[in-house]
């Protein structure tokens, strides 16, 4: 389906109340969420979530998250263990995601999870988006609303530069507060086991149900979450990570005091504030991915603890091989 206008709504009943109808009848609908924007498609359909892997390029193997109001409708599609129950009861709404077996009703699409007899559950923390799920009664698939292998959004701008004309509509809530995707967890083994750094912490998570194993890097066969795929977040210019030094061709992604003499800086944190740099990380990807005079972008060394896991996660996928 191609469409010439993406109707852009306003995050009030009547936005909410539209954008609903759109998701019900089978249209793409893009929301923000507090991780990032999501391009929304009403799950129970598998044709609405055929469209999210055409509009995104989406290669077809990369299974989706679905998105509830609230726990107890997460849980009536899977199989919830005491982990899930604890883990859910603790940080939803909130940016993690559950990996759990399919229950053997469950009416979300086979698409939607590419197969899998697993599906990845989670309810956001963003009132917008909360009262879109409930309006629109049905499990709502969203993956971050950008083109495949792209920085996630995190307005409703980076959705249109992106999406117009390919979606139906944006709701357009502001900026995602937390601007780095969901943790994802998989419960669906015999211990938990982390397939994403997100927004909600691995200390967060031991805290409450002991160690987490993370996922082994995908080495050759396929990766158990496909979004683990190396090169992805890319920018179009060359990323460096780490760098002590910069000269005018560097457009900087600073975090603390910048380096001296680079052509362009992105002040993540100047206080060195993990949740300022993670909701920050992305519009910085993009601004020195177009800011004039800048051939390559250089990222300060950001410390690999709490939400700094995720943000050098997408770092790193920013500066892998194409
Ligand atoms: O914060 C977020 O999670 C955002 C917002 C919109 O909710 N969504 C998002 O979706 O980041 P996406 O599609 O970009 O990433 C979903 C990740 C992928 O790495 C995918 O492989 C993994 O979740 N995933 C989804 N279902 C899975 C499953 N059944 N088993 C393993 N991994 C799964
Ligand atoms: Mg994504």
């Amino acid at each position: 389906m191609q469409l010439s206008m993406t109707e852009i709504l306003t995050p009030d009943d009547s936005g909410i109340a539209r954008a609903a109808d759109l998701l019900r009848a089978g249209a793409l609908v893009a929301f923000g969420t507090e991780t990032v924007y999501g391009l929304g498609a009403d799950a129970t359909n598998a044709d609405a979530v055929a469209a999210i892997f055409a509009a995104k390029n989406r290669p077809r193997f990369n299974p989706l998250i679905c998105h509830y109001p609230a726990a107890e409708a997460a849980f009536a599609h899977v199989v919830a263990d005491e982990h899930a129950r604890v883990l859910a009861e603790r940080f939803w709404p909130g940016p993690l995601t559950l990996v759990l077996p399919r229950a053997a009703d469950c009416p979300v699409a086979l698409l939607t999870g590419a197969g899998l007899d697993t599906l990845a559950v989670r309810v956001p923390a963003h009132d917008v988006a909360l009262a879109l799920l409930r309006r629109t009664g049905r499990p709502v698939a969203a993956p971050s609303a950008n083109r495949s292998g792209h920085v996630s959004p995190t307005t409703a701008t980076h959705v249109l530069e992106e999406l117009a004309g390919r979606i139906a509509a944006v709701v357009d809530s502001g900026p995602s507060r937390v601007g780095v995707e969901s943790t994802v967890l998989d419960l669906s083994g015999p211990e938990p086991v982390m397939l994403r750094p997100g927004g909600v912490t691995r200390e967060a998570l031991e805290a409450c149900v002991g160690r987490v194993r993370t996922a082994p890097p995908p080495a050759g066969a396929a990766p158990r979450s496909p979004g683990l795929l190396a090169s992805h977040y890319a920018p179009s210019r060359p990323v460096r990570l780490s760098a002590l030094a910069v000269d005018t061709s560097d457009g900087l992604l600073a975090f603390g005091a910048p380096l001296p003499g680079a052509g362009a800086t992105f002040q993540l944190s100047a206080s060195q504030d993990m949740a300022e740099a993670a909701a920050r990380l992305f519009e910085g990807l993009r601004y020195l991915d177009r800011v004039p005079g800048v051939r390559r972008i250089a990222v300060m060394p950001i410390p690999d603890t709490g939400l700094g896991l995720a943000i050098n996660d997408r770092l790193l996928r920013a500066a892998a091989p194409r």
